[in-house]
């Protein structure tokens, strides 16, 4: 590809549906970290490995690069709300959201579908991202419904078998 209109580049790659989670970790100054990402993916089971991408731009760049590690929380449908949150530049973006500490005291918020407790494995830089691969140290999960999202909306998940 010669030129590429972002515009439209980003609406087709954007009809791949995701899931939604919001990346934490425990800040520079030990001040609370999140973001919302839909980058999230499996890499490998045994070991446990997943990766996610974070723009270079993003404010939390040096906390995930100084903690070196993340929890990667999946949403459940009635989190829009904190994707919403957590997608916006907010100085407390953990103001009135209930979260508790994990294995290596990093913040996890509460009544998501799944958890995963992630050690930094390899950070590399791919064009405008930075991506993280994180070996899973820890995980739960629950039967809550899983928040989706595809060509730019929320969604949730309608079985078709
Ligand atoms: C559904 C959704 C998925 C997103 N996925 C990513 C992602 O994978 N990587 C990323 O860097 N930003 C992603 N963003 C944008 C970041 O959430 C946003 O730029 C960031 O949280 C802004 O906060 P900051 O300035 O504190 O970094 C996503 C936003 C939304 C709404």
């Amino acid at each position: 590809m010669t030129s590429v209109d972002a515009i439209d580049l980003r609406k087709a790659l954007g009809k791949f549906a995701t899931g939604v989670t919001i990346v934490t970790t425990q800040g520079v100054g030990d001040q609370l970290v999140g973001v919302t990402a839909n980058s999230f993916n499996t890499v490998s089971l045994s070991p446990p490995i997943v990766l996610w991408s974070l723009t270079k731009t993003s404010s939390t760049l040096s906390d995930f690069d100084h903690s070196g590690r993340f929890i990667i929380n999946i949403l459940s449908t009635d989190q829009v709300h904190l994707s919403q949150r957590f997608s916006k530049p907010i100085s407390d973006k953990f103001e009135n959201v209930e979260y508790s500490k994990g294995i290596a005291g990093l913040p996890y918020l509460h009544d998501c579908v799944a958890r995963f407790e992630c050690k930094t494995l390899h950070r590399h830089e791919v064009g405008d991202h930075i991506l993280f691969l994180g070996q899973i140290e820890a995980y739960e999960h629950t039967h809550l419904e899983p928040l989706l999202f595809c060509k730019g909306q929320y969604a949730h998940s309608h079985a078709l078998n």
